[in-house]
């Protein structure tokens, strides 16, 4: 059954021709297609009909082609299955039926099963490849791996290809893979570097279908064409909201054992609908071709999404799923499982042109509709007093329809009191002829619509793609480890939480409406009853905030998200209580990474605090420029400064680098802090200052075993830390018990050790200097979460 068609190589190949894989697409030869599982579900309903259609467009353009279906079963057993799913492969719409008959007849002629399970199976592939070159005395161009398998199979056959079926002279070797890439940032990496060992990073595709769906693929272009009309809009003052959506009515029956792993978030949030947000929000490439300028201006963007945290995130689940999770994974009557079947997760994007628009991500199972889109809503400037029917009253929007829904078809749609889309693209045309249908409160009719002159699916738009070595459409290895970076944390804090049940369907009715208030995000039905005994706490959330003592002075614990709630709202009440005596606030915060949670906290949750008022000053510098990521100022600029208004004449830095040098005894810059804090703070005492504990017992940069207690009055001293970077500008203990109120905050289970020996020892500022901070009794609090304080 597997007979040369030898091709006239007549022209060369017109596709492709864009960024890093052009040399390789238009290289004319013999092109290896091979797909490895290739009797399975995606193979069956996408891949061998895109291949087909791939080879019916590049048939007359100057390559020759040979296709091999791999899988695990010996060939005599799947070679008849193997040619069903071939023969079943429909013919592209625009090609004659006596045209497609041939064609046809040609590709199952240039296709064969194989077993691929072993690395002989796979050297047996490269030896018939190469024996097929020579007996037709064909140039090689490249060989095509699909690998269409589950993800734990990757890295093997990644390896074996390696080993086994590399070309030479120059062809070029293309290994496409699908998700799940990973599970979490961890997983992901693993992934990575293991696939690493064997491809290098433009042999590898990942598919995301999302990037082949038309309307997605057209947002870049669209922006584009209309750059014009957009520029001026696209916005934090225009935009008044971003929704990307996907909704699905199906359940998820047969992919439990799958599906139970991963849960919405994973399975498309993470991927195609970051994806879509990437593509709204990225700054426009300069050249659209360049794969690598499109992506770098992905990573920017998704990399200045601002981390993610529970309050930002609601799941969901649908009722019967624990049932079908018992039944599927055979779990008995009791058994539940907390993977979300639903979820909406509000998210910001720190950059001047996004500040403050809420992106808000949707998906799930079991709803009331089929249907996925991305809407930019705008705001509407006008107050319509009479006639809200009239167009400028209406919603100004642009809906990326990616399909299904009541439309039925993709399309791009812009509400006609915003402007009429330009297009130069042949491939697209005009609706001017409208069902009466509502497109997210519109009637169409009240749209500019756009829509693909012919439909395709998303396999047959990617396999062009990876033929013609375009990588746009695929995702690099270090955009796909930022998406999980920013995912990762989100999904373990929500990993213990109960998703609400559903019924779903129609049923649902709208116990899956949001309400976004501010940063966070909640169900609009969940009310919230706060009783008077709860009240009666020190906050609203006294109750899940308990109170106690350690080392004789006040201890708050909670877990860490609690605690971080308290201690931010103990640092405005003091900042309250302050202004409210004095007119100003002056705070003192530390380095390292334990407060940058708080800082979070501060920055996106305490829009009221008063920090035009508010002096920030720095317990402890590393000697380092302010410009390095190792300066604590650098961090508190990048976590909370620059999110808040805060005169610059407020922020003091400790002044480490003078003279062109770093932390030179003579430069005496301990003396210029302690100058400015004497001028500036009443008795040098501060309001607040905010401490952590180190390991070994430090506070501050003040460090075990140093001559500490020698600094006699000094307030700001130069100190050495034993770990790099070893010289330190810190307050001193003279300074730190001076303040009106000290936190010391210590979070994580690996600083329980700590906790447990701090709990047991004396006073000893040498060996312990956490114990040397005792402002006067009553001012210092330690906040504890129970993970430090329990292991
Ligand atoms: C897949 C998910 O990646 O995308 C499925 O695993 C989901 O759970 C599907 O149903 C949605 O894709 P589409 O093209 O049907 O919108």
């Amino acid at each position: 059954m597997f007979v040369t068609v030898s091709l006239l190589l007549v022209i060369l190949c017109v596709q492709g021709g864009h960024g890093e894989g052009r040399e390789e697409a238009q290289r004319p030869g013999h092109v290896s297609v091979v797909i490895v599982g290739a009797t399975g579900d995606l193979a069956k309903k996408y891949l061998w009909k895109g291949f087909f259609q791939l080879y019916v467009n590049q048939v007359s353009r100057g390559n020759t082609f040979s296709f091999y279906g791999g899988g695990q079963s010996p060939a005599d057993k799947a070679t008849p299955l193997f040619f069903e799913i071939l023969k079943a492969v429909s013919c592209p719409k625009d090609v004659s039926q006596e045209r497609c008959a041939l064609l046809k007849e040609q590709f199952l002629r240039l296709s064969q099963y194989r077993q691929l399970k072993t690395l002989e199976h796979y050297q047996d592939l490269a030896k018939r490849i190469e024996k097929h070159h020579q007996d037709e005395g064909m140039t090689e161009a490249g060989r095509l791996f699909y690998l269409s398998v589950p993800a734990f199979a990757y890295a093997d056959i990644a390896d074996k290809i390696n080993n086994s079926c590399r070309p030479t002279g120059g062809a070029w070797l293309r290994v496409v893979l699908e998700k799940p890439f990973g599970h979490d940032f961890a997983s992901a990496q693993v992934l990575a570097s293991q696939l690493e060992s064997s491809l290098r990073e433009q042999e590898m595709y990942r598919i995301d279908h999302y990037l082949g769906k038309q309307v997605i693929a057209k947002i870049l272009p669209f922006r584009i064409e209309n750059k014009k009309f957009l520029d001026p809009i696209w916005n934090r003052h225009h935009i008044e909201r971003v929704e990307i959506v996907l909704k699905e009515t199906l359940d998820v029956k047969g992919r439990i054992p799958f599906y139970d792993q991963y849960g919405v978030i994973r399975d498309v949030i993470q991927n195609h609908l970051t994806e879509v947000m990437m593509l709204l929000t990225m700054r426009l490439p300069l050249n659209l071709s360049s794969s690598e300028e499109v992506a770098r201006n992905k990573l920017r963007i998704l990399s200045s999404v601002l981390p993610l945290v529970k309050t930002q995130a609601v799941i969901g689940q649908y009722r019967a799923y624990k049932s079908e999770v018992q039944q599927e994974l055979n779990k008995t009557k009791g058994h539940i499982s907390l993977t979300p079947t639903f979820a909406a997760v509000l998210a910001h994007i720190d950059e001047a042109q996004y500040e403050g628009v809420p992106v808000l991500f949707i998906s799930g199972k079991m709803l009331d509709e089929r249907v996925g889109y991305a809407r930019i809503l705008f705001r509407n400037d006008v107050f319509c007093l009479q006639s809200h029917d009239s167009v400028h009253c209406k919603p100004k929007q642009i809906v990326f329809h990616f399909g299904h829904g009541s439309l039925r078809y993709p399309a791009i749609l812009v509400s006609k009191n915003l402007f009429k889309p330009v297009s130069t693209d042949g491939e697209w045309k005009e609706v001017t002829e409208h069902s009466d249908v509502n497109v997210l409160g519109l009637p169409v009719s009240d749209y500019y619509v756009q829509t693909p002159t012919e439909q395709r699916e998303a396999y047959e738009e990617l396999i062009p793609h990876i033929f013609a070595g375009h990588k746009n459409s695929f995702i690099s290895t270090e955009n796909l480890l930022a998406s999980w970076a920013l995912w990762t944390p989100l999904l373990n804090s929500l990993d213990s939480s109960f998703p609400l049940i559903y019924p779903g369907g129609a049923d649902n009715g709208d116990l899956l409406d949001v309400r976004l208030t501010g940063k966070d995000i909640s169900y609009s039905s969940e009310v919230v009853i706060i009783s008077p005994d709860q009240m009666g706490g020190a906050s609203a959330n006294g109750f899940q905030v308990i109170q106690g003592k350690f080392r004789n002075a006040e201890m708050v614990s909670a877990w860490a998200e609690e605690l971080l709630e308290q201690l931010a709202a103990d640092v405005q009440e003091a900042a309250e209580a302050a202004l409210r005596e004095s007119g100003v606030f002056h705070l003192a915060l530390s380095g390292g990474s334990t407060p940058l949670a708080l800082f979070h906290r501060l920055a996106l949750h305490h829009f009221s605090f008063p920090w035009r008022d508010t002096h920030v000053w720095m317990v402890d510098e590393r000697c380092v420029p302010l410009t390095e990521p190792e300066s604590n100022f650098n961090a508190l600029h990048n976590h909370l400064l620059q999110h808040v208004r805060i005169p610059y004449f407020n922020i003091h830095p400790m002044p480490v680098q003078l003279n062109h040098r770093l932390c030179v005894e003579e430069d005496r810059g301990a003396q210029l802090y302690e100058k400015e804090l004497g001028k500036l703070v009443n008795g040098s005492s501060f309001h607040f200052v905010l401490l952590g504990a180190g390991y070994d017992g430090h506070t501050a940069s003040l460090f075990p075993g140093a001559e500490v207690g020698e600094l006699g009055e000094s307030l700001v001293a130069l100190t050495e830390s034993p770990a790099k970077p070893h010289q330190r500008m810190s307050l001193t203990f003279s300074a730190i018990n001076r303040a009106h109120r000290v936190a010391l905050l210590v979070m994580g289970k690996g600083k329980h050790e700590l906790i447990t020996q701090l709990s047991r020892v004396q006073d000893n500022q040498g060996k312990w200097p956490v114990t040397g901070v005792k402002p006067a009794p009553g001012r210092l609090v330690w906040y504890i979460d129970y993970d430090a304080l329990l292991g």
